[in-house]
C-alpha cells in the first residue's frame, strides 16, 4: 500500500512563503549594497557624518542612540524619522524618545545623498550607515556594516513603549527585549556600552537622588549628581542633565563598564546591568579589556542593525526621511 503524502494545502505555503521572508530580509543585505546603483553613497554619508561632527560633536552620539529607537522597534525601517503629518504620529512623539536630538542633520545627510543618487539609498540605511560612522568618530571600532534596508510607511508609535525599554525597567524586562530581536546576553550588556558616550536629563535621574538617595548609587557621585540636579521636580523643558561619562564623555570605551562597577551609572538599568548575576560576570570582562569590549560592541551592533530590515519590494525609498512618498 503506497502512502502518498498530500500535497500541501494553500495554507502550509502560505506559511512557508512568510517564513522565508522573514529569514530572506536578513540574508538580502549585503556588503556595500550600492556598488553599482549608487558608488559613492557609503563615502557621502561617511563625509557628511565627519563634517557634521566637526561642527556639533554630539550628532555622532545621536546616530548611536536613532539606531536602537529605530531597530528595536519592529525593524530598522527609519519610522524613527518619520514626521507627525496625515495619519502618521511621529515615533519621536513618544515619552521614550526624551532627549532624542539633531534629527534636523538626518536631513543634511539625506540631500547630500540625494543629490548624488536621488531615489537610490534609503533612510534606513542612512539611519545605520550613519551610526556606523559616528561610532568611528567617537573612537569606536569599525564595523562592516551590510545594507539594502528599504524605508517603512508606518510609524510605530502605538507600541513603541512595549519595545524600548524604559531607565528604570527590570532587568529580566532589559534582557528578554533584546532576546526577542536575537541579541545574547554579552551582546545586550556590550551594547548598552553605548552610554559611555552621551548625556541623561534629570528627570531621568532625579528619582535616584529624591527624596532619599538610592543606597545602591555611589554616595559622591549622588553628590555631584545632585549639585547637576538640584530640583526634585525638573521641567522637562530645562536642559538640565549629567554626563554618563564623566572620564571620557565623547568616546565610546569601556570606561562605562568601570564606572557602572564603581555604582556610579545613571540609569537604574546601567546599576542593574553591574549587579544582576546573568549580566555581572560580563560587565566584569568588558571593563577589563578594551578591545575585547570594541569586538563585542561591534558584534551586538550589527545584530541590532540587522533586525527584521525591509528589502527588495518590501517598503520604499523615501524621498524625505520625514514623510512617505506619495502615491
Ligand atoms: C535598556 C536599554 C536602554 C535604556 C532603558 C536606555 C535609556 C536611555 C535614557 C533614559 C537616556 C537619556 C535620555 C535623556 O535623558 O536625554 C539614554 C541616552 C542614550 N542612549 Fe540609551 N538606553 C538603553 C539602551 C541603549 C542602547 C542599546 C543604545 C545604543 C546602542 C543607547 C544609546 C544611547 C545614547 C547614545 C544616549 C545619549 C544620547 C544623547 O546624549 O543625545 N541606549 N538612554
Ligand atoms: C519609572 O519611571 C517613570 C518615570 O520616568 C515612572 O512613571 C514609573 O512609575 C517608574 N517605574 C517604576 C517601576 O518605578
Amino acid at each position: 500500500m503506497a502512502t502518498v503524502s498530500k500535497p500541501p494545502s494553500n495554507f502550509s505555503y502560505l506559511l512557508l512563503l512568510l517564513l522565508l521572508q522573514f529569514h530572506l530580509g536578513k540574508s538580502q543585505l549585503q556588503l556595500n549594497y550600492y556598488s553599482s546603483s549608487c558608488p559613492k553613497a557609503e563615502e557621502i554619508v561617511s563625509e557628511q557624518v565627519k563634517q557634521l561632527y566637526n561642527k556639533h560633536g554630539n550628532t555622532a552620539i545621536s546616530w548611536v542612540r536613532n539606531l536602537f529607537h529605530d531597530c528595536i522597534v519592529k525593524s530598522c525601517d527609519a519610522s524613527l524619522l518619520l514626521d507627525t503629518h496625515g495619519d502618521i504620529i511621529s515615533e519621536k512623539t513618544s515619552g521614550r524618545s526624551f532627549g532624542m536630538r539633531n534629527f534636523k542633520y538626518v536631513n543634511t545627510i539625506k540631500a547630500a545623498v540625494e543629490q548624488e543618487c536621488p531615489l537610490t539609498v534609503s533612510c534606513a540605511d542612512i539611519v545605520a550607515l550613519s551610526a556606523r560612522d559616528g561610532i568611528v568618530m567617537l573612537g569606536g571600532p569599525s564595523i562592516e556594516m551590510k545594507t539594502g534596508r528599504r524605508d517603512g510607511r508606518e510609524s510605530y508609535v502605538a507600541v513603541l513603549e512595549e519595545n524600548i525599554p524604559n531607565h528604570n525597567d527590570s532587568m529580566d524586562l532589559v534582557l528578554s527585549r533584546f532576546e526577542s530581536i536575537g541579541l545574547d546576553v554579552e551582546a545586550t550588556v556590550a551594547l548598552l556600552g553605548a552610554h559611555s558616550v552621551g548625556r541623561v536629563h534629570c528627570m531621568n535621574i532625579v528619582q535616584r537622588l529624591y527624596p532619599s538617595v538610592d543606597p545602591t548609587l555611589d554616595p559622591k557621585h549622588a553628590e555631584y549628581l545632585k549639585k547637576r540636579c538640584p530640583d526634585p521636580n525638573p521641567d522637562p523643558k530645562a536642559v538640565q542633565y549629567s554626563r554618563n561619562d564623566l572620564g571620557t564623555p565623547m568616546i565610546i570605551d569601556n570606561n562605562y563598564y568601570k564606572n557602572i562597577l564603581q555604582h556610579k551609572g545613571l540609569l537604574m538599568v546601567d546599576e542593574e546591568l553591574a549587579t544582576d548575576p546573568r549580566t555581572k560576570p560580563y560587565v566584569e570582562n568588558l571593563a577589563a579589556d578594551n578591545d575585547y569590549f570594541h569586538q563585542q560592541f561591534s558584534r551586538a551592533i550589527l545584530l541590532l542593525s540587522e533586525n527584521n530590515p525591509l528589502t527588495s519590494d518590501q517598503g520604499e525609498i523615501r524621498k524625505d526621511c520625514r514623510f512617505v512618498n506619495s502615491i
